[in-house]
């Protein structure tokens, strides 16, 4: 592995380690808990399962998009014979079921890097991935994508494909996102592409069925987090003293997560004690959501070129091309460079 960031890295990172942020998070006067820690490995299984329920429909229409457009993503690359020189870093792959539709559809592409928190869903795609496509390298990395990422060596020299789906890029308030795609501009290089799912702004019902389904998934998902807590540091959280809420603020754009507490009630961690009353929150995750022009604009903000750009027949979920200037003098990012 090497480690090219050389340069102010343009964006707070996320994590600082999972009992620092809780302890820091629930000391807070409005609680809160990243939704980086949904993701450990039972989070991840139900996240997956979430995928797989009707009401979610963002999975469902990025999968139809990909389905129908994936050649044009990924063929300007392929097509010309420089399919072995060019490789795929994917944001949050998570079980990599998107990406093996445009694996398909690009059999000359040489190495694979996708990067994840969840090291138990980076192996498992890793394994299936390397059945499927005997030909192709996956060089699977454990790491937080919002800080500085250090990079398989075999990446030296190669051009850079970005991936970012499922619009994970919506749990980022909109500063935060603008921060993570310059960062990203700057680890794919000069003349670097990204390929960005986001969801778009809809009827706030389609929100409330997709955050609130009916089969308790994504309640299970969310309490998942204090579960983690109490499994991995020794927290005394009773989970059924909390319960699920998703709602839509129309005004900020984002869905919001929490969980709520359904009585007065003290949880100890680590030998702290934190008292929670009566319907109070703990704030778990924001979705963000985008018009087309909005995210066009936030990716101009992060220096990309926003290039095509692809929705579902619905109109509920796009994805985006950015192009990333080729260097120059004084382009920001080449030193990124191999
Ligand atoms: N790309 C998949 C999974 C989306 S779920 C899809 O579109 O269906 C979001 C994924 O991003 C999870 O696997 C989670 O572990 C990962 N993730 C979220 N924040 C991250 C971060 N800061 N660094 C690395 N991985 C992150
Ligand atoms: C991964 N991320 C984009 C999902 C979303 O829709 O914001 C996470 C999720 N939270 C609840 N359901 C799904």
């Amino acid at each position: 592995m090497t480690n090219e960031i050389d340069f102010a890295w343009p964006f707070a990172p996320r994590g600082h380690g999972f009992a620092e942020d809780v302890l820091d998070g629930l000391s807070r006067s409005e609680k809160r808990l990243s939704c980086l820690y949904l993701y450990d490995a039972v989070g991840s299984d139900l996240f997956d399962e979430i995928t797989r329920l009707p009401d979610y429909y963002p999975t469902r229409a990025e999968t139809d998009i990909l389905s129908a457009h994936g050649e044009e993503m990924l063929g300007e690359e392929m097509l010309d014979g420089a399919g072995e020189d060019v490789a795929l870093v994917e944001f949050g792959s998570g079980s990599s079921r998107k990406t093996e539709i445009l694996l398909e559809r690009a059999p000359r592409l040489a190495l694979y890097a996708p990067i994840d928190v969840c090291g138990s869903a980076l192996e498992k795609a890793r394994v299936r991935l390397s059945a499927r496509f005997p030909h192709l390298r996956v060089t699977p990395i454990v790491a937080d994508f919002s800080q500085p990422v250090a990079l398989p060596e075999d990446l030296a020299g190669r051009r850079r494909i970005g991936f970012f789906p499922g619009s994970t890029i919506g749990n980022f308030a909109p500063d935060e996102a603008r921060g993570l795609l310059l960062a990203m501009r700057i680890l794919l290089g000069p003349g670097g592409r990204l390929i960005v799912g986001v969801d778009l702004k809809k009827e706030p019902s389609r929100f409330i069925a997709a955050y609130n389904d009916a089969h308790g998934v994504t309640a299970a998902f969310n309490l998942n987090l204090l579960a983690r807590i109490n499994r991995e540091l020794g927290g005394g959280f009773d989970l059924s003293g909390f319960g699920h809420q998703a709602i839509y603020d129309e005004r900020e754009g984002r869905v919001e997560m929490r969980l709520v507490s359904r009585r007065r009630q003290t949880a100890t961690i680590g030998g702290r004690d934190f008292a929670f009353s009566r319907g109070e929150a703990i704030h778990t995750e924001d979705c963000y959501k985008y018009a087309v022009d909005e995210f066009r604009a936030a990716a101009s903000g992060a220096g990309w070129a926003p290039g095509r750009v692809w929705t579902d027949a619905e109109a509920l979920f796009s994805v985006h091309e950015l192009r990333a200037p080729a260097a120059g003098p004084g382009a920001i990012g080449s030193a990124a460079s191999f």
